[in-house]
């Protein structure tokens, strides 16, 4: 049995801790299936969408550049989900002479957006194979008003999702009342512009799952699995389900205290908040296949996110270790909630950067979480079970099974490709000591022919968790606080298979 050795430098005072994950360096059982190379997409509101992208005469470069940056890496451009809770309140006015009508009241709160044809040459400006979900209003229950939405938008877009977190209307629907809306509308929807494949999204439900979950109240709650069983997909319409996930909150002071910078950048509870949907991603994935599972809106922190929390390079770590380890738990897609401020670069679009460059044009590509490894309750959360690192290191292999590549150079199923390293450790800015780091010894998992010859090593860096700027965040060398690169591309050869990981900070290893 090889071993990944961790060596973990837990105070400047070189006090090395250990920590073993098991090998075998092949392909895991449970690693996932291909990955969508379109893993890392983007959700926007409805209301603020022409904000984003601007029009013909004066397209929005950076989100231009932003999207763009991320097709260069896999080949394919990023999702986009236009949609949200201004969805809900979104109508249909083929006379309106602009594209987007945003009436707000008094104070400023937006009541509702009317979208006209214009709207459609605002999306046009998206690259032409984006995949889009346009969400329908169903709050209003007018399924008129809803027809019309998807009539007008069909011709540049395919699939629809019907409503926007229904499980927090005021209607207080069930599975089975959301069922009687959703299945005869996406049915005769369908039928209205002649398609005979399954084009919906399901659920777009909101409420985290409870644990456990065999419990009557668990199997009661409203999202996909409840939905599905009470016969949302009778009529053959549902492609994907999507459920929104946030992690923190500041809705309320209880929630809000919990949103903290040091929770944040923290393994164990991003893979514990994870694992709450791991049944329903089973159960999902078991009756709409393989790809059909997706976090069609996520953040760490609801409502509206926080000052010095979502808008640091901590960010960046939470949310490369959430795609990371949501794929790894095969999760399809996530498009990341890109919520009502100005077009601008965060330090958190790197981590972006990281796993399109992690996917890069491989088809083939299949993910498995190796380092903490898991329990036989599919959970990676082993602090109990010998994770010395308290949630700060998590490593993922990748492996090309259909990769031509030869298995001595780390092609096929008996090695990985690639791997990322992660050190959750906080580390800021601001903090006197000297930066730790880890010593990850990777050489377990590397091809004979590879340990000679060294690795490829890409990092993803900032002067700490607690840094604003994305001029300071810097992926294989390079800031994108502009949209594109700046600065001298960086790409080390690490020998030895032993990488250096600083507290606060990945690398992607490949070779
Ligand atoms: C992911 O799905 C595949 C089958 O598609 C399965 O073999 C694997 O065990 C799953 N992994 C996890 C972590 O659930
Ligand atoms: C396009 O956007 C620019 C910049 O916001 C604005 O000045 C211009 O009026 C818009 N053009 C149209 C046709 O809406
Ligand atoms: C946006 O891109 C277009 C086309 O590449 C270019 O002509 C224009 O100058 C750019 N605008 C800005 C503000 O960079
Ligand atoms: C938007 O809200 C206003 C104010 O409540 C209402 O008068 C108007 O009819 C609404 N628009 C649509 C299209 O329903
Ligand atoms: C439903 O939507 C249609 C089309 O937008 C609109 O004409 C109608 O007034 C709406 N009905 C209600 C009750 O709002
Ligand atoms: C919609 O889906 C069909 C079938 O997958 C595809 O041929 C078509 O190009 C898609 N259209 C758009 C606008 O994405
Ligand atoms: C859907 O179509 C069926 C059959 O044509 C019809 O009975 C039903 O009223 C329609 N539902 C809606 C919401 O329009
Ligand atoms: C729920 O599942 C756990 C673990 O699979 C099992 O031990 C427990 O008995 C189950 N509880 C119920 C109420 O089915
Ligand atoms: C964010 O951090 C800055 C710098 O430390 C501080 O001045 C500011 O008060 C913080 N904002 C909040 C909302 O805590
Ligand atoms: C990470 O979170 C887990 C679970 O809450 C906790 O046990 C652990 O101490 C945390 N790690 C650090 C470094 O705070
Ligand atoms: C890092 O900074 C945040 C505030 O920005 C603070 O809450 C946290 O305790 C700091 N952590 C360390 C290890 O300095
Ligand atoms: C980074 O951006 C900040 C403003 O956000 C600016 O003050 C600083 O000069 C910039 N640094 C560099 C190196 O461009």
């Amino acid at each position: 049995m090889a071993a990944l050795s961790v060596w973990l430098a837990l105070t400047t005072l070189l006090s090395y801790a250990t920590a073993n994950a098991n090998g075998p360096p092949s392909l895991p059982e449970w690693a996932t299936p291909p990955l969508n190379p379109a893993l890392a997409s983007f959700s926007i509101e409805l209301a603020y969408f022409t904000e984003y992208m601007g029009n013909q005469s004066a397209p929005n470069n950076l989100t231009q550049n932003v999207f763009d940056n991320l097709k260069q890496r896999t080949g394919v451009s990023p999702e986009v989900r236009i949609g949200g809770i201004t969805a809900d309140s979104a109508f249909w006015d083929p006379n309106l002479g602009e594209a987007v009508y945003n009436l707000l009241d008094s104070s400023g709160a937006l009541v509702n957006t009317t979208l006209g044809p214009q709207f459609w040459d605002a999306v046009k400006l998206l690259p032409d194979d984006t995949n889009i979900v346009l969400t329908l209003d169903l709050e209003n229950l007018n399924y008129t008003g809803a027809l019309s939405m998807a009539e007008a938008a069909w011709a540049v877009l395919n699939v629809s999702a019907v409503g926007n977190e229904p499980d927090h209307y005021s209607l207080d629907l069930s599975a089975q009342t959301y069922t009687s809306y959703w299945e005869p509308w996406s049915v005769n929807i369908s039928k209205v512009l002649d398609v005979n494949y399954p084009e919906f999204q399901v659920g777009v439900t909101v409420e985290d799952p409870l644990w456990p979950y065999n419990t009557s109240a668990a199997e009661s709650q409203f999202d996909c699995v409840s939905a599905l069983a009470a016969g949302a997909d009778d009529g053959d319409t549902a492609k994907t389900c999507s459920e929104h996930t946030y992690q923190y909150s500041v809705c309320d002071t209880t929630r809000a205290a919990d949103a903290t910078l040091t929770n944040l950048v923290n393994h164990t509870r991003l893979a514990m908040y994870l694992d709450l949907w791991q049944p329903r991603i089973r159960a999902v994935r078991d009756q709409l296949g393989p790809d059909s599972f997706v976090i069609g809106e996520f953040n760490s922190v609801s409502c509206g996110g926080k000052d010095n929390v979502t808008d640091t390079f901590g960010q960046a770590m939470w949310l490369l270790d959430t795609a990371l380890y949501a794929a790894s738990i095969n999760v399809s897609r996530f498009p990341l909630a890109n919520n009502y401020g100005p077009a601008q670069v965060y330090p958190a679009y790197s981590a972006y950067l990281f796993v399109a460059d992690a996917i890069g044009t491989s088809r083939t590509l299949q993910i498995a979480n190796i380092f903490p490894g898991r329990q036989t309750n599919g959970s990676s959360i082993t602090t109990a079970g010998g994770d010395a690192s308290a949630g700060q290191l998590a490593v993922y292999g990748f492996w090309d099974e259909a990769s031509s590549a030869s298995a001595s150079a780390g092609g096929g199923a008996e090695y990985p490709s690639k791997l990322a390293l992660l050190n959750m450790q906080i580390y800021n800015e601001t903090d006197a000591a000297a930066r730790p780091s880890v010593t990850v010894d990777i050489s377990a998992y590397l091809p004979s022919g590879v340990r000679d010859t060294g690795v490829m090593a890409k990092r993803l860096v900032a002067p700490g968790a607690d840094v604003k700027a994305a001029n300071a965040t810097m992926w294989a060398g390079q800031t994108f606080a502009h949209g594109y690169a700046e600065g001298v591309y960086v790409e080390e050869t690490v020998y030895g298979g032993r990488v250096e990981v600083e507290a606060s900070s990945a690398v992607l290893v490949y070779w």
